[in-house]
């Protein structure tokens, strides 16, 4: 818990939820900066790997303004559907809008689709978000279809010393300079600086892996692409229920 952002749970759903909804205009833009412009590429190619294919159900969780579900939605076709749900009404609204996806106002943690409804599960960059990973991954299991595959994108924390100051000196860099410069809404610096603490203080891929298995996935998998990004996948066993 990050004492100098809030002191419980539920002040930190309240937290986060105010901060995307005051920022959302910003997203896309500052996203780009810090991926280098990779990030549409770099999020097709995940879900690729992970296993999506045309046709297919999917949830993506935590949509926010769609940068996941509009890749996933190419992949999965006309035959496919994509269906997106995060807390935030604002991030949610410009993904609905943007891609004409249906979206629910809803957290991870307890989510508002029948059990064993879809196909696929992504989640890009919001797990550090979350408090209990345990909670979450067995709501993904009882939402996937049995042999239903689960993608989750997250930033891992540099293992380097070096690594580490040279990324949070960017994100610095990003939310204090070219925030300024760029005349972007007042809370955005103060989310990309949040950004990195949340980085800094994630959960270590070993933990996120151990919570996938605990709620019951089977072929729990970790991609890494340049030491940074991590794709964490696994199978819904065809055996539970
Ligand atoms: C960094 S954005 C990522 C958006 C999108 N997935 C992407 O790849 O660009 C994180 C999103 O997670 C959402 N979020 C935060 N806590 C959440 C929770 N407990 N359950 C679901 N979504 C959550 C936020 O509202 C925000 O839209």
């Amino acid at each position: 818990m990050m004492q100098e952002y809030y002191a419980d749970a539920a002040q930190r759903r309240a937290f986060l939820t105010e901060i995307f909804d005051a920022t959302a205009d910003d997203y896309d833009r500052v996203e780009r900066w810090l991926s280098f412009g990779s990030g549409r590429w770099y999020r097709r190619k995940a879900l690729q790997r992970a296993g999506l294919k045309p046709g297919a159900q999917v949830l993506d969780v935590a949509v926010g303004t769609g940068l996941v579900a509009r890749e996933a939605l190419a992949i999965v076709g006309p035959s496919g559907s994509v269906v997106g749900i995060d807390p935030s009404r604002e991030m949610l609204k410009r993904a609905v809008d943007a891609l004409g996806i249906a979206g629910h106002v809803a957290h991870a943690e307890a989510m508002p689709l029948a059990p064993a409804s879809v196909d696929f599960i992504s989640m890009g960059y919001a797990l550090r978000h979350m408090d209990d990973l345990r909670v979450v991954f067995a709501e993904q299991l009882r939402v996937l279809r049995p042999g239903g595959r689960v993608c989750v994108l997250e930033i891992t924390r540099p293992t380097s010393a070096v690594g580490r100051a040279v990324l949070r000196g960017y994100l610095k860099f990003l939310s204090r300079t070219v925030g300024r410069i760029a005349g972007l809404r007042p809370r955005t610096g103060e989310l990309w600086e949040y950004y990195w603490e949340t980085i800094d203080q994630c959960v270590p891929p070993e933990k996120v892996m151990a919570a996938m298995t605990d709620a019951g996935f089977a072929n729990v998998a970790r991609h890494r692409e340049l030491g940074l990004f991590s794709e964490f996948t696994a199978t819904k066993p065809a055996t539970t229920a």
